[in-house]
């Protein structure tokens, strides 16, 4: 299984599977900005190298500063994490819940965090027929029979936002809310109209995560940070492990956050190719879930299921997720990233082959 370790993107494991190195796979399994680290990303590890001799800075006072700038917020209203993994643990972990609601499908870390404190964990079943997106009885339900409410805004693998009015209300009405937020960047107007991390920083009871390794492609550095109310955030860093957020981590980040090319042309790019994939993947049949973000969620068509699918491709070097791997997804659902167009049509020129191969000939047309 490809996914042995949790995550897509795992490239080692695919190169033991398929017999092919690690630089022949297309990777469609991990969402990632397709334009990779920011050049900065370079200068930096090739100058500032020899200063790996100190410590990191234990405050992580520049990268809080430049977010704190950034977002119209009190540096004191921000922790920063080794990637938003680290926070959704750390936070759940101080949190403490008795009963923790989460959606299916959403990112599976929030329900192994939840379970690591022995909460009790509350489904919220999500429905293709409605986009994947929770209802509102189902969240007022949600938030009267748990402690905890984690949902992904925008959720992961659905690609779907929540209702920002929705989720302030609930937040108002104190309703203690992890909102995961990893994939904001992405969203067109996301930090104008659609996050929640402002009123988070003055909210005691919100949480709004985000990650800097999807938008700015550095995954392999880990960067994430959490925004709540100053008195939350000093309890959560009192139970952090020192030095979490490493030295290169600390200037990457403060300095790819003024690459406004980068974040720029990056929009540019996902306002044409989500569109354009949707409506490719639309045509070969499969049954496509409106993203807000740079990956799609599928169902496939007929009885084709992803694990053979998933095969196929991996074969032909093509990587996507196995999204059966989700809680409340079956064997039908695959999820792909979107990447740049020469590399969403070799996906869909290939999908569409093992399709046709499907069609032909049934089971038997796809060799196990
Ligand atoms: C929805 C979601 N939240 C958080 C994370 C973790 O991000 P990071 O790399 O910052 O730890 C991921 C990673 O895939 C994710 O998909």
């Amino acid at each position: 299984m490809l996914e042995k370790y949790g995550h897509g993107g795992d490239l080692l494991t695919a190169a033991e599977q398929y017999g092919i190195p690690v630089s022949g796979f297309l990777d469609f399994s991990s969402n990632m900005n397709p334009f990779g680290p920011p050049s900065v990303v370079g200068e930096i590890a090739t100058n500032q190298w020899k200063q790996l001799a100190r410590y990191p800075d234990p405050a992580v006072r520049e990268l809080r500063k430049a977010l704190a700038d950034r977002y119209g917020i009190e540096p004191e209203s921000i922790l920063v994490g080794n990637g938003a993994a680290e926070l959704i643990d750390l936070a759940i972990r101080l949190i403490q819940p008795t009963a923790t609601a989460l959606a299916r499908p959403s990112f599976t870390e929030y329900e192994e965090a939840a379970a690591k404190t022995n909460s009790k964990l509350l489904g919220i079943p999500l429905s293709h027929d409605n986009d994947f997106t929770p209802q509102a009885d189902q969240l007022s339900q949600a938030a009267a029979q748990a402690d905890l409410l984690v949902l992904g805004h925008p959720n992961n693998p659905t690609g779907q936002l929540l209702d920002h009015t929705l989720m302030r209300s609930l937040a108002e009405d104190g309703v203690e809310l992890l909102l995961d937020e990893a994939f904001m960047d992405f969203v067109p107007d996301g930090d104008e109209v659609h996050s929640l991390l402002k009123l988070a920083a003055r909210t005691p009871n919100l949480h709004v995560l985000r990650s800097m390794t999807k938008f700015y492609a550095i995954p392999g550095i880990r960067l994430g940070f959490i925004v709540s109310h100053p008195d939350w955030i000093r309890r959560l860093r009192e139970r952090q492990v020192p030095w979490s957020v490493n030295s290169f981590a600390q200037w990457i980040g403060a300095a790819v956050l003024r690459e406004a090319e980068f974040e720029r042309k990056t929009r540019e790019w996902l306002a044409e190719e989500n569109p354009w994939l949707t409506g490719q993947l639309t045509a070969l049949g499969m049954r496509v879930c409106p993203s807000s973000v740079n990956y799609l969620l599928f169902a496939l068509p007929q009885d084709l299921s992803v694990k053979q699918l998933q095969r196929l491709l991996g074969r032909r070097g093509i990587l996507i997720r196995d999204a059966s791997l989700f809680e409340g997804l079956n064997e039908s659902y695959a999820r792909v990233a979107v990447r740049r167009r020469e590399e969403n049509e070799r996906l869909v020129r290939e999908l569409g082959d093992a399709v046709r191969q499907w069609e032909a000939g049934g089971e038997g047309g796809i060799d196990e």
